[in-house]
């Protein structure tokens, strides 16, 4: 079998100079997604060509939609299909069988889609993706109306959706979730009355703003207590938009991190998305006396983004808690890597999720940043990490979590020795050529 290992060095020398990182993995997913069910030729710029928003192009392809991808400069160009233009199985009631690999914003956003189809369908993924809840979004999809049930029984993918008729309904979530909200309001664009959704913090909210550009009927409101509502009217039609994708914080996340870390450095990353509710692992690395600078804010199609201008820093533990999670769900396991670095104690807690992501962040943070010397203690809903103390190399896993082996890649590089990351491969998921980058 090929090694699908790395070994990673302490960092001989500073990061300096000037990069970009990889479009933004969730607003590549939409931009697919609206532009398949829209009217006209959607156009997108800087799309994210890793495995997950791959998925998607998948998806629709085998949806009928005719979709024209230059891998090169990451140009797609979808040719929508309007709002009820997807196509089913061509045999009468078979259901068309649609992979998502490992893409959990491909599974929940598409079934909200699909729950307004006439023709029934089946989603599945790979082994890690059939084990990740899918009640979150069976539950408010039925409630719609939608026939929605797993397969096994077992409230994951696979998931068989037979056509409904859908209604809207004003639903609450439990937690603070894109991907549930997302799924809810896709299925309100097939529905016969208005449809919200009021979550106890506000999650990422692309799907509002681009369905808004897209011509959707959709509204947010934020109240004093944190909580946010988005309400979505029934749809005639969606009208293509052309996209230019910013880069993804969430990637560009590890080289925030490799900067503060690494003495010396002294790195301008270019382009990167910071829409607020995605930029919470900057406010945290500040927080933790990390010296970023913001230069250059614009905005394209709703979306802010900016330079980032990152300096070597020294770092303390803080608690990272409250309504700031969901804005850095993604981060976590970086945060993580770069509290068990900062002087102090840190908390991450309110971040039960971590458990339902790639792997169980909580468990997979823990063992890593264990293996590698740190004082660091597993809780119910995040952990607590007593940095400070020199890491050393280990023999890490990413247990095929993308996120894990980009986190871990940094640890090492601020670690004493040297450390081999097992499965290393799976940062194609959401950043193809992520090594490289890196060397
Ligand atoms: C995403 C939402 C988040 C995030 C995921 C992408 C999205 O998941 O972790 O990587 O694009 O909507 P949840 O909605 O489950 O928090």
């Amino acid at each position: 079998m090929r090694d699908n290992s790395r070994i990673i060095r302490p960092a001989g020398r500073p990061f300096n100079g000037e990069i970009t990182v990889p479009g933004d993995k969730s607003i590549s997913h939409r931009a697919v997604m609206f532009g398949a069910i829209a009217k006209g030729t959607t156009r997108i710029r800087n799309f994210l060509m890793g495995a997950d928003c791959l998925s998607t192009i998948d998806c629709f392809r085998r949806l009928g939609v005719q979709i024209d991808v230059e891998a090169a400069p990451g140009q797609v160009t979808v040719h929508g299909r309007g709002l009820r233009g997807l196509k089913g199985q061509q045999e009468p009631a078979a259901s068309i069988v649609l992979d998502t690999g490992n893409s959990g914003t491909t599974t929940r956003l598409v079934s909200g889609i699909l729950a307004g189809q006439d023709f029934p369908s089946l989603l599945s993924g790979d082994a890690s993706l059939n084990t990740r809840p899918m009640k979150r979004i069976m539950e408010p999809l039925s409630q719609m109306g939608a026939r929605i049930r797993s397969v096994k029984g077992n409230g994951c993918a696979p998931l068989a959706i037979e056509p409904g008729q859908l209604h809207g309904i004003q639903y609450t979530t439990k937690v603070a979730s894109a991907q549930v909200k997302s799924s809810i309001l896709l299925a309100g664009l097939y529905a016969d009355s208005s449809t919200s959704v009021t979550e106890p913090a506000l999650s990422r909210n692309h799907t509002e703003l681009m369905l808004k550009g897209f011509g959707a009927d959709v509204s947010s409101i934020i109240k004093e207590d944190g909580t946010a509502t988005a309400s979505i009217a029934p749809c005639r039609e969606l009208y293509a938009q052309d996209i230019i994708v910013p880069g993804d914080i969430s990637s560009a996340a590890y080289f925030i991190a490799a900067a503060l870390l690494v003495p010396g450095s002294s790195l301008l990353i270019k382009n990167v998305g910071i829409n607020p509710t995605r930029a919470g692992f900057l406010s945290v690395c500040r927080s933790m006396g990390g010296d970023i600078t913001i230069l250059s804010e614009r905005q394209a199609g709703g979306e802010p983004s900016a330079d980032l201008l990152v300096k070597h820093s020294s770092l303390h533990g803080i608690t990272i808690e409250g309504s700031l999670i969901p804005t850095l769900i993604d981060e976590l396991p970086m945060a993580a890597v770069l509290a068990a670095f900062a002087d102090g104690t840190t908390v991450i807690r309110d971040a039960a999720e971590l458990k339902v992501k790639e792997s169980d962040r909580i468990a997979t943070v823990t063992a890593n940043l264990r293996a590698m010397g740190c004082d660091v203690t597993p809780t119910d809903d995040g952990m607590i990490i007593r940095g400070g103390s020199p890491l050393h190399g280990a023999v890490l896993d990413s247990y095929l979590d993308h996120r894990i082996a980009m986190s871990f890649a940094v640890a090492g590089l601020a670690a004493d020795g040297e450390t081999r990351i097992r499965n290393a491969n799976c940062v194609d998921i959401s950043f193809p050529g992520f090594y490289d980058y890196f060397n």
